[in-house]
C-alpha cells in the first residue's frame, strides 16, 4: 500500500506511519533516524524526556545532508511534565538538541505537573520514593502556554498525548485552539474506542503509540494477528501497524533495526473481515477485564482511563 497521510485540523498533512524514538539508545538512534528518512519515512516522533534528542538531531542532519528536505519531514516532540509551567523553555531545549528552528507539532507529554523545583530535573521523587506530583495544578494552564507558542513560528501545530475522554472534555471546554492530535497508546489489546470516537467527533487526529506492545513487541504473538498475517502473507508487525491506518489513525513504531524500520513502512489494506477479527479480540479482552496498557508511568494520578480508573 502506498504511503498515506491524513489531513490535520490545521490543514497540514501528517504521514500515516512514523518512526518512534523512545528507548532508542545512544549509538543507535542517529543511524535509525537517518536510515528511516532515507528509506522513505517522513515522520519522526521525539520527546525531551527520552534523553536522546541530541542524537536524533544528528540523525536528522545526516538525512538532510544526504538530500532529504527539512520541509518534507514532519517532526514532533513533547514538553516534559517538569516543564508544564514553562513550555516555551521546554521547547527551546528540544529545538536546540534537534538542531531545528521549528517543529511541526509540539505536544503536552502528560497532563500533570511534576515538581519543577524537585530533586530531579525530569523525574523528581518524594522521600518515600513516589513521584513528586504537584497536585491541584490544572493541565489547561499548560495548554494556554502551548497556544501562545503558535505565534512564535517555532511550532507549526500543537497537540496532546495521553488524554482520556475526561481530560479531553475538560480541555475542550477551555481551549481556544483545538489540539491537532491526541497521541495515545493504541492497539487491539487497548483500542480506547471512547477517546478515539471523541477525537473523531472533534476533528482531533489520533496518533497511536506502542502499536506492537512496546518493549519486546509482545502483541506480535496475539492469535488473531498471526492468523491475519498468515492469510495475507505479511508479518505480524505489518498487521498491527495496518490496523491503525484502517482506523484512520497515524501509527508510530520504534525500531533501531534497519530491516524492521524498512518493513514497518510497508502496510497492507485490512478488509472488514480482518478488522472484525481484531475488534472481536478487543471486545473479548474487554469482557474478561484483560485489556492491556503497556505504558503507565507510576505517577499515582487518575488520568481517567477506563481500564485504570
Ligand atoms: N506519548 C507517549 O507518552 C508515548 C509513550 C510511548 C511511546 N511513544 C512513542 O511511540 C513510539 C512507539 O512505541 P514503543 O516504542 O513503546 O513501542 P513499539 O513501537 O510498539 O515497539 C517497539 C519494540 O518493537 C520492536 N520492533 C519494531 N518493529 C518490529 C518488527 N517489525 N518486528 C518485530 N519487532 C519489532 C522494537 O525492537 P528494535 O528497536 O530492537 O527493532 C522494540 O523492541 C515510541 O518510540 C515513542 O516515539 C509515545
Amino acid at each position: 500500500m502506498a504511503a498515506k497521510s491524513f489531513k490535520l485540523n490545521t490543514g497540514t498533512e501528517m504521514p500515516a506511519v512514523g518512526l518512534g524514538t523512545w528507548q532508542s539508545k545512544p549509538g543507535e538512534v542517529q543511524d535509525a533516524v537517518s536510515y528511516a528518512l532515507q528509506a522513505g519515512y517522513r515522520l519522526v516522533d521525539c520527546a525531551y524526556c527520552y534523553g536522546n534528542e541530541d542524537e536524533v538531531g544528528q540523525g536528522l542532519k545526516e538525512a538532510f545532508d544526504a538530500g532529504v528536505k527539512r520541509e518534507h519531514v514532519f517532526v514532533m516532540t513533547k514538553v516534559w511534565a517538569t516543564y508544564n509551567t514553562r513550555v516555551a523553555e521546554g521547547l527551546e531545549k528540544s529545538l536546540k538538541s534537534l538542531g531545528l528552528d521549528y517543529v511541526d507539532l509540539f505536544l503536552i507529554h502528560w497532563p500533570i505537573l511534576l515538581n519543577p523545583q524537585g530533586n530531579h530535573e525530569k523525574f523528581p521523587t518524594l522521600p518515600d520514593g513516589s513521584r513528586d506530583v504537584v497536585h491541584g495544578w490544572n493541565h489547561v494552564e499548560a495548554w494556554k502556554q502551548m497556544e501562545a507558542l503558535l505565534s512564535t513560528g517555532k511550532v507549526k501545530a500543537i497537540g496532546v498525548c495521553n488524554y482520556s475522554k475526561r481530560y479531553l472534555e475538560e480541555l475542550l471546554l477551555h481551549c481556544t485552539v483545538v489540539p491537532a492530535i491526541n497521541q495515545i497508546e493504541n492497539h487491539p489489546s487497548l483500542p480506547q474506542q471512547e477517546v478515539v470516537d471523541l477525537c473523531k467527533a472533534k476533528g482531533i487526529h489520533v496518533v497511536a503509540y506502542s502499536p506492537l506492545g512496546s518493549t519486546g513487541s509482545p502483541l506480535m504473538r496475539a492469535e488473531p494477528v498471526a492468523k491475519i498475517a498468515e492469510k495475507k502473507g505479511v508479518s505480524a508487525g505489518t498487521v498491527l501497524l495496518s490496523y491503525h491506518v484502517a482506523r484512520g489513525s497515524t501509527v508510530l513504531a520504534k525500531s533501531v533495526t534497519p530491516a524492521r524500520i524498512k518493513s514497518n513502512l510497508d502496510l497492507v489494506e485490512l478488509d472488514a473481515a480482518d478488522m472484525k477479527l481484531l475488534d472481536d479480540y478487543s471486545a473479548d479482552l474487554a469482557k474478561k477485564g484483560e485489556l492491556k496498557r503497556y505504558v503507565y508511568p507510576p505517577f499515582g494520578v487518575d488520568f481517567g482511563f477506563p481500564d485504570k480508573s
